[in-house]
């Protein structure tokens, strides 16, 4: 058998259709695969490779790191620098109140260890959602998330949560001093690049801060400069009482956090003590690549240049068959009459070597959201794919 064979027999499956590319090797934007031939990433990872696949300063501190320790022991016990330095460097970008930082190996994790919190810090039970959002796989995560196509086969799943709709200002009344907390992703990715309207957010955080509940933005997409600013959150002058980040968090490697005030935070330590505990959250191996990853984008200012590049794609994007562009920055979702139509598209994209894919919940739209680092000239070969695919 040959490796596409073993994946399909050994490699459990979570579609019936695989892209099932054999990819050998990743730099900056650019895939290759085992036939020599390559793609243009229009998707990173889905967010991940913000600062492009195998950035050189990241992989010198994965080799630096693994020539120093790797796994020591459990998270939170033994002082590891990168964990320490990855912490501090993350902190002092961020407004004071976000001061603690847990690390988790995924992004559902992060959102389980927050909503955790939120039960221990407010002694409610109840979690508000959104319709439409996406926060992870695990059963916890799977609760909140907003349809119930995805939910309903895994039934039961956490009691009292509620999903509110997105951008909707009559629905607050919902929230009330029975509610630990509410979670909403910055800007919601998978509903196909939803961002909040009308000064939503900040009425969305003022009602939490009056009726107690921790107020809680899922930037696991969203952060890490893909908006055009270090975080989503910047953009709508709020300050979470728990952010929510992976993804691009470990420069490649596998880590997520939640981040919080230390007071907070503190309510993990005790009755129960170790109130949430990992063996591999904030590996140092993941920490180091993250940390190196965090200062190329900031001393790349990778993000300043966002918006220019955003406007470039939504420029050269003109055919009749693209209905809209929904966009925030370095993330867009290219929308088509239907998922067939979509479909056909995305697999012409990826026969003529751009890699891209759809939206969970906004399937007839096609994702763009491509290394920071993607160049201009790398923008225009995408966008003449695309509309060469069109046709
Ligand atoms: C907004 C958002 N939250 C949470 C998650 C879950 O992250 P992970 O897949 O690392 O568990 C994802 C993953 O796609 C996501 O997009």
């Amino acid at each position: 058998m040959n490796l596409r064979q073993l994946f399909l027999q050994h490699v459990a499956q979570t579609s019936a259709a695989p892209l099932a590319l054999e990819i050998v090797k990743a730099e900056g934007c650019n895939l290759t695969d085992a036939s020599g031939k390559k793609y243009i990433d229009l998707i990173g990872g889905i967010s991940v490779a913000n600062v492009g696949h195998r950035h050189p300063k990241v992989v010198e501190a994965i080799k630096a790191q693994a020539d120093a320790y790797l796994h020591l022991m459990v998270y939170g016990e033994f002082v590891q620098s990168p964990q320490v330095r990855y912490a501090k460097a993350l902190t002092e970008h961020l407004p004071a109140s976000l001061n603690s930082v847990y690390f988790t190996n995924s992004g559902a994790e992060a959102v389980e260890g927050a909503m955790k919190l939120a039960k221990r810090a407010t002694g409610r039970t109840e979690i508000i959602a959104f319709k439409a959002s996406y926060h992870g796989s695990t059963q916890g995560a799977l609760s909140i998330i907003g349809d119930e196509y995805w939910r309903n086969a895994y039934r039961p799943l956490l009691p009292d949560v509620q999903h509110l709709v997105y951008n909707s200002f009559e629905d607050f009344e919902r929230i009330t001093e029975r509610t630990a907390c509410v979670i909403a992703e910055t800007v919601q990715a998978e509903a196909g690049i939803l961002s909040p309207q009308n000064n939503w957010l900040k009425a969305l955080q003022d009602r939490c801060r009056y009726v107690g509940a921790l107020f809680i933005l899922d930037e696991i997409q969203a952060g890490f400069g893909r908006t055009g600013k270090l975080w989503g959150f910047e953009h709508f002058n709020v300050v979470p009482d728990v952010l929510l980040l992976g993804k691009a968090l470990g420069g490649g490697l596998p880590l997520g956090a939640f981040i919080a005030e230390k007071i907070l935070m503190n309510s993990l330590t005790e009755n129960p003590v170790l109130g949430h505990i990992t063996t591999f959250g904030g590996h140092p191996l993941c920490c180091a690549a993250g940390l190196a990853a965090f200062n190329a984008l900031a001393e790349e200012k990778m993000f300043d240049a966002v918006g220019r590049k955003e406007m470039l794609f939504k420029n050269l994007l003109r055919h009749p068959k693209i209905k809209s562009i929904n966009s925030f920055g370095l993330w867009m979702a290219v929308e088509f009459e239907s998922f067939e139509e979509c479909k056909k598209i995305i697999d012409a994209c990826i026969e003529e070597g751009l890699l891209t894919d759809w939206f969970l919940f906004a399937s007839h739209s096609l994702r763009i959201s491509p290394p920071l680092t993607i160049s201009e000239e790398q923008i225009r070969q995408a966008c003449q794919i695309i509309l060469r695919s069109c046709e």
